[in-house]
């Protein structure tokens, strides 16, 4: 078989070490050839192809980023956007294709599945809010990375008795600032899934200075505040109306310091969530996901997705991947909420 491998939207640690395995076993153990295709479905989408062979994989286990580029392309909001997926793979002599992605480039996977495309698709992405998967690679990196950052932080606000918001990644949900913020001990975790009360934010950041620790609060990009409160300004948002990163990180600052008389500072980890080398926990997920996903392939069993339960790869269709977004179960903050304050 010829088989087509793309990664699409933000990219993620653990996106080579997938293509490695996939392009090692589809090659080394089944005799498949490979081709890559740039930028997320932009590849077939153009027709932009770049070879993909035991030498392409050679080295690239603990690179982050993705050798084959990524972006946020949706065929299905472009005129003819299938047709040209359709001859692009025909013209590339594509038997199948393995999309490596998150909900975004997977629902648009499932959409080409059901129009008879060939494809399996691998779960990546730093928030974890991908279903049917108990965990995507990517995240674990994001979270030991904002959990280094904000111990660091504990210290300099102890310092200067200072209250100090770590924003964190996390648009629509809350995994990364919940692990990262309970493994780092936060005085407060405020994540898309539950709106804040400024007010109660504000009692714990006082009731933290009455001892002789710092108030830290960690924030995820997309947490707001309960209707009424704080509204946000819709210049701070982008233009594809997503609150710009460090909003909300910089309107807490600005409102503990109100309310409270203390200095308040915002650091933004942004994007550094998202680059370098996995961990070793990424690096073997991605690695068994790869494994995992040319086995299907190989097997003729399309329009699933490989997924993590317990310590096992399965596969799961791809529609119920894309049903919803795995959100923070209200039981899963109720622990977290015990050490706040
Ligand atoms: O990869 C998902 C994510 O990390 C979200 O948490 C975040 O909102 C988004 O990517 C930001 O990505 P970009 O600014 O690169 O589009």
């Amino acid at each position: 078989m010829r088989i087509g491998v793309l990664t699409g939207g933000g990219d993620c640690p653990g996106l080579n070490a997938v293509i490695r395995a996939v392009v090692r076993k589809g090659v080394g153990v089944y005799g498949h050839e490979f081709v890559g295709f740039r930028d997320g479905w932009r590849g077939p989408l153009e027709g932009d192809t770049m070879p993909l062979d035991i030498e392409a994989v050679r080295g690239i286990l603990p690179r982050g980023g993705t050798i084959l580029g990524s972006s946020r392309t949706n065929p299905m909001k472009i005129e003819n956007g299938v047709e040209r997926i359709r001859e692009n793979l025909a013209s590339a002599g594509i038997d199948a294709l393995i999309a490596i992605g998150g909900e975004d480039t997977l629902g648009v996977a499932r959409q080409l599945f059901e129009r008879d495309v060939k494809v399996v698709g691998v779960p990546k992405t730093i928030d974890n809010d991908l279903n049917a998967t108990d965990y995507t690679f990517g995240f674990d990196t994001a979270v030991n990375i904002a959990t280094e950052a904000i111990d660091r932080l504990h210290t300099t606000a102890e310092s200067h008795h200072r209250a100090l918001i770590c924003e964190v990644m996390g648009r629509h949900a809350g995994w990364i600032a919940l692990h990262a913020g309970m493994a780092a001990g936060a005085n407060v975790i405020l994540i898309p899934e539950k709106p804040f009360d400024i007010d109660r934010v504000c009692e714990y950041v006082e009731s933290r200075f009455k001892t002789r620790y710092a108030p830290i609060i960690v924030v995820a990009e997309g947490a707001h505040p309960i209707e009424g409160q704080m509204a946000l300004q819709s210049n701070e948002l982008d233009a594809f109306g997503h609150v710009r990163l460090g909003g909300i990180g910089e309107m807490l600052a600005k409102e503990i310091e109100k309310r409270t008389g203390k200095e308040a500072r915002t650091t933004v980890l942004g994007h550094i969530q998202r680059g370098g080398t996995p961990t070793a926990f990424d690096r073997v997920l991605a690695t068994r996901f790869g494994l995992h996903a040319i086995d299907a392939v190989h097997e003729g069993d399309f329009g699933k997705m490989v997924a993590l339960r317990g310590t096992e790869i399965l596969r799961v269709s791809l529609e119920e991947a894309t049903r919803e977004l795995k959100t923070v179960p209200v039981s899963r903050y109720e622990e977290a909420e015990v050490f706040f304050g």
